[in-house]
């Protein structure tokens, strides 16, 4: 059986509320438990079947949270940061909670798929190298490809600090972009591996994590709730074996 929690910390999980705007809230009478108003933030309650309602909001208890964005040019994958956006900073207000973070970064001027959670367990999985996960990416290059670039990537890129990158999936979509598939992050990766090959990186999407896909209804910044389905599908590989 789920353990009981105090009421306080299980509002302030769910929420962007803090602990004190939850105890001035409580003594306003604004936070009703089962229907009946509360008297104490830090009374015991069971988070899976009571009933949390804040300032006429019913809060549905979830223990974490699994977000899709199509990340826009301009902000930061980071949770919060004193001077830039943050990818968490621009999630719609009731979507916000405690402890979100991205998991795995892409660059500030990289668009496409994010995964925004509070899960931790699910990000170490889906970004250790050693789960294969693979990232898709759609890079536009500064001049047409070379069969002796996607050779490169398929045979394991080893940058000048001698950094080695396992072995990638290349496929060149058109004259001079390319969809390229790694389970690792680097950082900067496929914009060093294009450097490497003595490419620049003009434009960079990335549209699949595993066999998740970018929903392309998501425009650039919105964001939306994955399903159940979706989150194991990080999980799934029908990738061959390099
Ligand atoms: N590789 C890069 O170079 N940049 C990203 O944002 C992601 C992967």
């Amino acid at each position: 059986m789920k353990e009981l929690e105090r009421l306080d910390k299980v509002i302030s999980t769910q929420t962007s509320y803090s602990r004190k705007d939850i105890k001035r809230m409580v003594r306003a009478g604004d936070v009703l438990l089962n229907g009946k108003t509360c008297k104490s933030s830090d009374i015991k309650i069971n988070p899976e079947k009571d009933t949390i309602t804040v300032m006429g909001e019913e809060i549905g208890y979830k223990k974490y949270v699994y977000y899709m964005m199509n990340k826009p040019k301009g902000v930061l994958s980071a949770s919060n940061d004193k001077n830039v956006t943050t990818v968490v900073d621009i999630l719609p207000e009731h979507m916000k909670r405690k402890n979100l973070f991205p998991a795995g970064r892409l660059d500030k001027d990289t668009t496409g798929l994010l995964i925004i959670t509070d899960d931790g367990d699910f990000a170490h999985r889906m970004l250790s190298p050693n789960k294969k996960v693979y990232k898709h990416y759609v890079a536009t290059l500064d001049k047409a490809l070379t069969k002796e670039v996607k050779e490169e990537f398929e045979s394991g890129i080893v940058f000048g600090d001698g950094t080695v990158c396992q072995k990638a999936y290349f496929d060149k979509i058109s004259d001079n972009v390319a969809l390229v598939k790694i389970c690792e992050g680097k950082f900067h990766q496929v914009k060093k591996m294009f450097s490497h090959c003595g490419y620049t990186v003009l434009e960079l999407k990335r549209i699949q994590i595993g066999e998740l896909r970018l929903d392309e209804g998501l425009s650039l910044s919105q964001s939306r709730e994955m399903t159940k389905e979706e989150m194991c599908s990080v999980f799934d590989s029908k990738m061959t074996k390099m």
